[in-house]
């Protein structure tokens, strides 16, 4: 009821300004994984009930990285057929002067949000996207076979470890030949930035480069937790790893094979679908710790948001789109479908929410927590640093060369590509 009114007073507004409003036809691109696609196209079907107008969902690779590539290219050719944007956290000052200020638009429901997510996607005072859903990993295990092996929750990076080796022996002898005992994102892409993140992090290793913009990235703690991940491949891991993206890991968790899983809040609901084989058997905890001065658990910061492209040829419909989908009564409905975290602060208290998706209320003190990527600091350059970023984690997980020689590298890189500043 509320929204229905929001929007017979925007059309109201809309017709005194510029006599009848027009529907239009709109197009958004979005990659999102999972159910998140059809959760989408449902919140339209809502929107274009509700105004008139209506919406074509451009369908993308469900890897950040690709998407970012192709969005760059279509805003640099002025792309007028995209009017609405998907974008991850972490674009925000690398694609804001393409982007409308949503600045004014929003006053009357920004103050909804947490204040460090809209923070995030301000650049020079510009809001250049509205938050949708925010996101911050957890450590899916299966609860019935630590139980069955009377094995404890891990804390710690080495007590995984063991636990999953222990565990996923046991089972093979047991006759699950394909069972594995941790899957998480090794891909050379985006997400590898986040899971290398957690290691060094929680290894008291740093953040890549720090907020005041030093590179941090060379040193002991960060080699050996890169050194420890490597460790993994072939034993505890499988060797495909090195290829997997979220889906991937959650196909081999969810077809009941793997032992832990590393994974964002969306995997949780699917999880305990109908048609999942850890359905009811699996619960999730924050991610281990790693060891020595510094070492916590640490969770990389991510989430989406929405974003009306400069070229985009009707800019206001654009924007009301923007507000329908980051809306409370949306986010609700997005994240009963998708356990996807709201960034809407009462969602937190919902008790629906809390009922259907138990993940979100608990996740609520990681995802503050969450560590960010060092976008910030580094702004325009954020993409070039993660790809360097990644590349070396990737390849001393794939046997070339020692996580030493290769992050020692790679701060002469970053200290090229910093020259006078970021
Ligand atoms: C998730 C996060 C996003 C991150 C991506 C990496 O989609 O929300 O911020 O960049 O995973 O794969």
């Amino acid at each position: 009821m509320k929204l229905r009114r929001t929007f017979l007073a925007f059309a109201a507004g809309a017709m005194l300004a510029a006599g009848p409003a027009q529907a239009v036809d709109m197009a958004i691109v979005s990659g999102d994984t999972g159910n998140g696609l059809q959760v989408l196209r449902e919140i339209l079907d809502q929107f274009e009930e509700n105004t008139g107008n209506k919406v074509t969902i451009v369908p993308m690779p469900t890897s950040t990285t690709d998407q970012f590539g192709q969005y760059r290219l279509w805003l640099a050719a002025q792309n007028t057929d995209i009017d609405v944007y998907q974008t991850d956290v972490i674009w925000a000052p690398q694609l804001a002067n393409q982007l409308v200020d949503l600045t004014e638009a929003t006053r009357d429901v920004v103050g909804a949000h947490f204040p460090s997510i809209i923070e995030s996607q301000t650049v020079d005072g510009r809001l250049v996207a509205l938050p949708v859903f925010t996101d911050a990993p957890a450590l899916y295990y299966r609860k019935d076979l630590l139980d069955k092996y009377g094995a404890k929750v891990p804390t710690t990076w080495a007590e995984l470890t063991e636990t999953a080796k222990l565990v996923m022996d046991k089972e093979r002898e047991a006759g699950h030949t394909d069972m594995w005992g941790f899957v998480f994102q090794g891909n050379a892409y985006e997400g590898l930035t986040c899971n290398a993140l957690e290691w060094v992090k929680s290894n008291g290793g740093g953040q890549i480069i720090e907020p005041d913009g030093t590179i941090s990235i060379n040193n002991p703690q960060a080699a050996a937790a890169v050194e420890m991940a490597k460790g993994w491949v072939g034993t505890i891991s499988p060797p495909g790893v090195l290829a997997y993206q979220e889906e991937e890991a959650r196909g081999v968790w969810q077809t009941g094979n793997s032992v832990f899983m590393r994974n964002w809040p969306y995997a949780y609901s699917l999880s305990n679908g109908e048609d999942s084989a850890v359905k009811g058997k699996f619960d999730v905890t924050t991610l281990p710790a790693g060891s020595g001065e510094g070492a916590r658990s640490a969770a990389t910061l991510g989430g989406w948001n929405l974003a009306v492209s400069k070229y985009s040829n009707n800019p206001e419909a654009a924007i009301e789109l923007v507000k329908w989908i980051a809306s409370p009564e949306m986010q609700k409905y997005r994240t009963l479908r998708t356990s996807n975290l709201p960034t809407i602060q009462t969602l937190y208290d919902d008790a629906d929410v809390a009922r259907e998706q138990p993940i979100v209320p608990r996740w609520k003190d990681v995802f503050l927590n969450a560590v960010p990527r060092p976008s910030a600091p580094v702004k325009i350059k954020y993409n070039e640093v993660s790809s360097q970023f990644w590349t070396a984690v990737h390849k001393t997980m794939s046997g070339e060369g020692t996580a030493a020689d290769n992050l020692a590298e790679l701060e002469i890189s970053l200290t090229k590509l910093k020259g006078a500043g970021w």
